[in-house]
C-alpha cells in the first residue's frame, strides 16, 4: 500500500526523499509527492498523480534552494481518485502530513470539526491533517496525542509542523514503520528498502507511539508523552541492497524466479539435523505440534493457496483436520479453534493486515500460533507465539514467486516435524521425505533452464481474454496459484477449477478460444485427470499440458506439453510453480505490461 520517507539531517532532503520514494516504488502506487522544509522554514508541497518519475521531473523544475528535512509518499488511492489533489502530503495551517491506512471515521470527524468547506481532496486523511491542525497550538505531542484519540482505523502518520523546522514526527498504529538514527541524519520509512542505503541499523517504531526525528536523534515516546524508557531494539538488516536491485535482469519477477533454488537452500538446510527437520534454532518446540488436535492455516492470496497445498500434504499423513482459511473471511466467520488448535499463518510481508487481525483473534481464542514469515521483525513475526522465517531475502515484484516457494518448503518441514513428532512416520519416512524436498531444487533448476520454451507456451495465451487451469489433488491446489498468477500481471481472466468439477457448470465456457492449462502430475488421478483433459480439448480448446518427464501420453491429448522432472508426486508443486510462474512472466512481457507492478495491485496490503 502507501510508502513513507522522512529524513531531516545535514543532506539535501529531496535526493534521499526521491531516491527513497523510488525505492518504494515496488510496493505498488498511483500518486507521488514530497513535502521539504525549505530554508526560510516554509514547507514547500510537490505533488503529483502518476509515477516517481514524473514527480522527479517537476521537483527539477520547482525547487530551490537548499532542504534538510522533508516528507515523501506514494499513495495507493483508498479514498478518492488519483488526482494531484488527492496524493500526499496534505497540508492544513502549520500542519503537513503524509498517511498510510485509512481512517475509518473521517465522516464522522469532518462533521465534528466542520471542515466541508475546508477539504480540498476527497481523501480521509487531509480530515486528519484538518483536524490535527484544529489541535495544534504549539505542543506537537500533546496534539497529535489528542488526534489519536479521536482516530478509528490504522494508520501511520508522518507529520511536519511549519513551526518546528526539522523536526518529523511519526505515529504508529498497525500500519508498519521503521526508523533509523545514522551519521548521516534521522530517516523513517514505512519499510526497509528506502533505508538500507543509508543504513543497516533499524528499529521496527512500536504501535501507539509517537516518534519524534530531529537531525541527529530519533526520540520514541509513549502516548502520555513521556520518554519509553523501552527504547525499541534496534535490529541490521541481513541482506544486502544487491537483493534489492534486478541485477542485470529486466524485471524483479524474473530475478525472482530465478532465485528460487538458493531461497529454497537458505530456508531448508539450516534445519537439517541428521537428515531430519529440527526447528531447535528457531525456538520452536515440538510440544506445539505433538499437542494441538486440529491445525488452522490462515493467511492470503498467494500464502493462503501455499497453505491449500499444505494441507493435501499434511491431512492424509497426520490424519487430524486441517483447514484452511482466507485471513478476511476467518476474521468475520466466528471461528471454531481454542488452545488445543494450531494456527499456522502464513504471510510474506508479516504485515498483511487481514491476516494481522486473524492473528489476534486466534490469540483471543485461546490457540497457539506459528509464523511462516518472510520480513524479520514484522509485526506478524513479533506478535505469533512461534516464527519459522523463510530466508527467500526481499521480494520486490508485486507477484509473489520465491515467497511462495520457500513457504511451502517451510509447511513441507512443518508436515514432516508433525508427522515425525507424532509417530506418523518413523524416522526413515521423515528422512526420506526430506531428502525428496530436496530433490525439488535441482528440478526446479532444470524447468528454469527451460524458460525460452516456456516463452513459446505464453505466445498462446496473449490475445485470450480467459484461460482456465485444471487438476486433481494437489494439482489442482497448485492450479489456484497458477491462475492468480497469470491474472494479477497479464490482467487475462483466469480461474483454476478442480477438473472433476468441470462438467458442473465451467465446461460451457470452454471453447476454442479459451486455452486450458492442465497439471497432471498425480498418479492416483492421472487417469481421471486424462479424461478431464479430453472432455475439454473436444470442446476445442488449446491445451497446455504439465506432466512429468516419464508421463504415457497420447499426442493428440494436448497441442503442447512441458515436461517437468520426475520428483515424487507430493512434491512436484516446486518445479509447476516455476513453470506457471514463468508462464504468467513471459505473457505480461509479451503484452508490453508492467510486470512488476502491475496495475491497482500493492506488494504489502495494509488496508481492509
Ligand atoms: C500475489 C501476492 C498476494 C500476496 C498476499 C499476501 O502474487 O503476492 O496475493 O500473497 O497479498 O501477502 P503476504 O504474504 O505478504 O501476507
Amino acid at each position: 500500500m502507501c510508502g513513507i520517507i522522512g529524513y531531516t539531517g545535514p543532506l539535501e532532503a529531496p535526493k534521499i526523499l526521491l531516491e527513497g520514494l523510488s525505492g518504494l516504488e515496488y510496493r505498488g502506487y498511483d500518486s507521488a509527492g514530497v513535502a521539504l522544509c525549505m530554508e526560510d522554514s516554509h514547507i514547500h508541497l510537490i505533488k503529483k498523480a502518476g509515477k516517481v518519475k514524473n514527480l522527479k521531473g517537476h521537483c527539477r523544475q520547482q525547487i530551490s534552494g537548499s532542504s534538510h528535512s522533508g516528507i515523501g509518499h506514494t499513495r495507493w488511492a483508498t479514498h478518492g481518485g488519483v488526482t494531484d489533489a488527492n496524493a500526499h502530503p496534505h497540508r492544513a495551517g502549520k500542519v503537513v502530513l503524509i498517511h498510510n491506512g485509512i481512517i475509518e471515521n473521517y465522516h464522522e470527524l469532518t462533521e465534528k470539526f466542520q471542515l466541508q468547506d475546508r477539504l480540498i481532496s476527497q481523501t480521509d486523511s487531509e480530515v486528519a491533517a484538518q483536524v490535527l491542525n484544529e489541535l495544534y497550538s504549539g505542543d506537537p505531542l500533546d496534539a497529535i496525542c489528542s488526534l489519536i484519540k479521536l482516530l478509528d482505523g490504522s494508520y501511520s502518520f508522518c507529520i511536519m509542523f511549519e513551526d518546528q523546522p526539522g523536526a518529523i514526527f511519526a505515529i504508529r498504529n498497525v500500519s508498519p514503520l521503521v526508523a533509523a538514527s545514522t551519521s548521516s541524519g534521522s530517516m523513517i520509512a514505512s519499510d526497509l528498502t528506502a533505508l538500507i542505503p543509508y543504513t543497516r541499523q533499524y528499529f521496527v517504531v512500536p504501535e501507539q507511539h509517537i516518534v519524534k526525528l530531529t537531525p541527529y536523534k530519533v526520540h520514541v515516546y509513549h502516548l502520555d508523552e513521556t520518554f519509553t524508557k523501552d527504547y525499541p531494539e534496534i535490529m541490521t538488516v541481513n541482506w544486502n541492497m544487491d537483493a534489492a536491485m534486478k541485477n542485470g535482469f529486466p524485471h524483479f519477477m524474473l530475478k525472482e524466479i530465478h532465485e528460487q533454488p538458493d531461497a529454497m537452500r537458505n530456508t531448508i538446510l539450516p534445519r537439517v539435523n541428521k537428515g531430519l527437520p529440527d526447528f531447535s534454532d528457531d525456538g520452536i518446540p515440538d510440544s506445539i505440534f505433538e499437542s494441538c488436535d486440529q491445525v488452522q492455516i490462515i493467511a492470503c492470496g498467494t500464502a493462503m493457496y501455499a497453505g491449500m497445498v499444505a494441507r493435501a500434504i499434511m491431512q492424509p499423513v497426520l490424519k487430524i483436520p486441517i483447514t484452511v482459511s482466507i485471513a478476511s473471511e476467518f476474521r468475520y466467520e466466528e471461528p471454531l479453534i481454542d488452545k488445543k488448535a494450531l494456527v499456522i499463518i502464513i504471510s510474506q510481508s508479516g504485515e498483511t493486515i487481514d491476516t494481522l487481525a486473524a492473528l489476534r483473534l486466534a490469540h483471543q481464542c485461546g490457540s497457539k500460533t506459528l509464523a511462516v514469515v518472510n520480513v524479520k521483525g514484522s509485526t506478524i513475526a513479533r506478535e505469533s507465539d512461534y516464527v519459522l522465517y523463510t530466508h527467500a531475502g526481499p521480494e520486490i515484484a508485486v507477484a509473489s514467486t520465491k515467497a511462495y516457494s520457500v513457504q511451502l518448503a517451510a509447511l513441507y518441514m512443518i508436515s514432516c516435524r508433525m508427522a515425525l513428532v507424532r509417530g506418523k512416520y518413523t524416522r526413515d519416512q521423515a528422512c526420506s521425505f526430506l531428502s525428496d524436498l530436496l530433490d525439488v531444487i535441482p528440478a526446479m533448476e532444470t524447468v528454469i533452464a527451460q524458460k525460452d520454451f516456456i516463452r513459446n507456451i505464453a505466445s498462446h495465451m496473449i490475445h485470450s481474454t480467459d484461460v482456465f487451469f485444471i487438476g486433481r489433488g494437489l494439482d489442482y491446489a497448485f492450479s489456484l496459484e497458477g491462475a492468480l498468477k497469470l491474472k494479477e500481471i497479464s490482467y487475462i481472466h483466469s480461474e483454476a477449477y478442480a477438473a472433476g468439477e468441470l462438467k458442473h457448470g465451467t465446461i460451457a465456457l470452454i471453447s476454442d478460444q479459451v486455452p486450458v492449462i492442465a497439471i497432471a502430475t498425480q498418479e492416483h488421478v492421472y487417469a481421471k485427470t486424462i479424461s478431464n483433459i479430453r472432455e475439454v480439448k473436444a470442446r476445442g480448446a488449446y491445451i497446455v499440458l504439465l506432466v512429468k518427464e516419464n508421463a504415457q501420453v497420447d499426442d493428440s491429448l494436448a497441442d503442447i506439453q512441458l515436461r517437468i522432472p520426475n520428483v515424487d508426486d507430493h512434491f512436484t508443486v516446486f518445479p509447476i510453480a516455476a513453470a506457471l510462474q514463468l508462464i504468467a512472466y513471459y505473457t505480461s512481457v509479451s503484452k508490453h505490461l508492467d510486470v512488476d507492478q502491475p496495475r491497482n495491485l500493492a506488494k504489502s496490503v495494509t488496508v481492509e
